[in-house]
C-alpha cells in the first residue's frame, strides 16, 4: 500500500501546538513533495517558527501528528535530525572562527563521515562562494555570504529536507536574488525545502505557498493559482492625491469589496462581472476628488495576502 509519505517529505496531519491557553499552530494538515520548494507566510506570531520546530524535532505537537522525511516527529525526533538540515531565524554561525572552521564544526556537529568530510567541505566552499576566503574570520564576511555559508553548513551532511526560517531577511535583494538560485539548485538536485519569508517577491519562488494567520493555515496553491482564486474579484488600480478622502468616499460605493493603500496609491478590490469605474468616477467627481489613473491591474501576491488576511479578520 501507498501511503502519502512515500511520495511527500512532510506530512502534517492536525498538527497542533498549545502553549498554556494559547493556540500557536492550530490543525494544520498539509503535504510537502520531494523536491518541492513550499513557502510558509504570514504575519508576525502566526505560527510558523512553531510550526518548523516541531517539523524539526525540536519541540513536541500537543496534538496531530507530523513525519518528515518518513519519520514521526514526536515518536523519533533523533532520525528526523538527522534527516534534516535547518537553519533557524537566529542562526548562529561561529563569527569568531574562520570559514573553513565553522564548516569543520558543523561537520563533526552533524556526523558527517571522515571518508566524506573533505569532498563536503569543498561543496560547501564552492556553495557559498567562498573557497578563496576560507581563512576569513566568518564575523568578518557580508551578510549575503554568511546566509550562503549557514545554508552550506546546515546541508554538510546531505539531508533530504531543508528547512530554511527567513534565511534572506536583512540581507540586500541581490543577495536575495542569489540565495535563491542555491534554493532551486537544490531542488532540482531532489531536496525538498520549507521556505519561511517575509519578502512577496520571494513567495512568487515557491511552487507552493501556505498563508499562515494565527496558528491557522487559511491558504494553500500555486503563486498562480492563489492568484486566480482571488476569488470572482478583479483588481483596480487608483491614483489620487487624497487617499484618506477617497477611502472615505468608496466605503460605502456598491460592488467595492475592498480598498487599500498600495505605495502611493490605492488597489480596489471590486466584484469581477461588473466594471465598477463608473461608478468610481462619479463617486469621486462628487468628493471634489482629482482621478489622475483609474485601471485594472493584475493582482499582486501582496494583493491576495492583504484579501486574504482582510477576510478573516471579518470574520472574526
Ligand atoms: N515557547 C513559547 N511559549 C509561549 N508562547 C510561545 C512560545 N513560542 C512561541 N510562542 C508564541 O506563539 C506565537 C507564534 O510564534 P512563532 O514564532 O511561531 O511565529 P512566527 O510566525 O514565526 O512569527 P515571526 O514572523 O515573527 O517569526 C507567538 O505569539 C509567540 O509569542
Ligand atoms: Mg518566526
Amino acid at each position: 500500500m501507498s501511503t502519502a509519505s512515500d511520495s511527500h517529505s512532510v506530512v502534517t496531519r492536525n498538527l497542533t501546538k498549545r502553549f498554556g491557553k494559547f493556540v500557536a499552530v492550530d490543525n494544520v494538515s498539509l503535504e510537502v513533495r520531494r523536491g518541492e520548494i513550499f513557502g510558509f507566510l504570514g504575519p508576525n506570531g502566526a505560527g510558523k517558527s512553531t510550526t518548523i520546530r516541531i517539523l524539526c524535532g525540536l519541540l513536541t505537537p500537543t496534538e496531530g501528528t507530523a513525519t518528515v522525511a518518513g519519520h514521526d516527529v514526536a515518536r523519533d525526533p533523533e532520525r528526523v535530525k538527522l534527516s534534516i538540515g535547518y537553519m533557524s531565524q537566529k542562526f548562529s554561525l561561529y563569527d569568531d572562527l574562520t570559514v573553513e572552521e565553522n564548516i569543520d564544526f558543523f561537520s563533526g556537529i552533524y556526523g558527517v563521515p571522515e571518508e566524506r568530510r573533505e569532498a563536503r567541505k569543498t561543496y560547501a566552499l564552492e556553495l557559498s562562494a567562498l573557497a578563496e576566503r576560507r581563512a576569513t574570520l566568518t564575523g568578518l564576511l557580508p551578510g549575503g555570504y554568511k546566509q550562503r555559508l549557514a545554508l552550506g553548513c546546515a546541508i554538510l551532511h546531505e539531508p533530504p529536507v531543508l528547512f530554511l526560517d527567513e534565511p534572506t531577511s536583512g540581507v540586500d535583494p541581490i543577495a536575495r536574488r542569489d540565495f535563491w538560485d542555491l534554493i532551486y539548485q537544490l531542488s532540482e538536485r531532489g531536496i525538498t525545502i520549507f521556505v519561511t519569508t517575509h519578502y512577496m517577491d520571494e513567495a512568487e519562488y515557491c511552487h507552493r505557498l501556505a498563508l499562515m494567520y494565527r496558528g491557522a493555515m487559511i491558504a494553500l496553491g500555486t503563486p498562480a493559482e492563489l492568484k486566480r482564486d482571488l476569488g470572482g474579484f478583479a483588481l483596480l488600480q487608483l491614483e489620487v492625491d487624497d487617499l484618506a478622502g477617497t477611502i472615505n468616499a468608496l466605503e460605502r460605493e456598491v460592488g467595492i469589496e475592498d480598498v487599500a493603500v498600495f505605495g502611493s496609491g490605492l488597489h480596489i478590490r471590486v466584484k469581477g462581472d461588473l466594471d465598477a469605474r463608473p461608478a468610481i468616477r462619479r463617486r469621486l467627481r462628487e468628493a471634489g476628488i482629482e482621478v489622475r489613473l483609474l485601471e485594472p491591474i493584475e493582482a499582486s501576491m501582496e494583493d491576495v495576502f492583504v484579501g486574504l488576511i482582510e477576510a478573516e479578520e471579518r470574520k472574526r
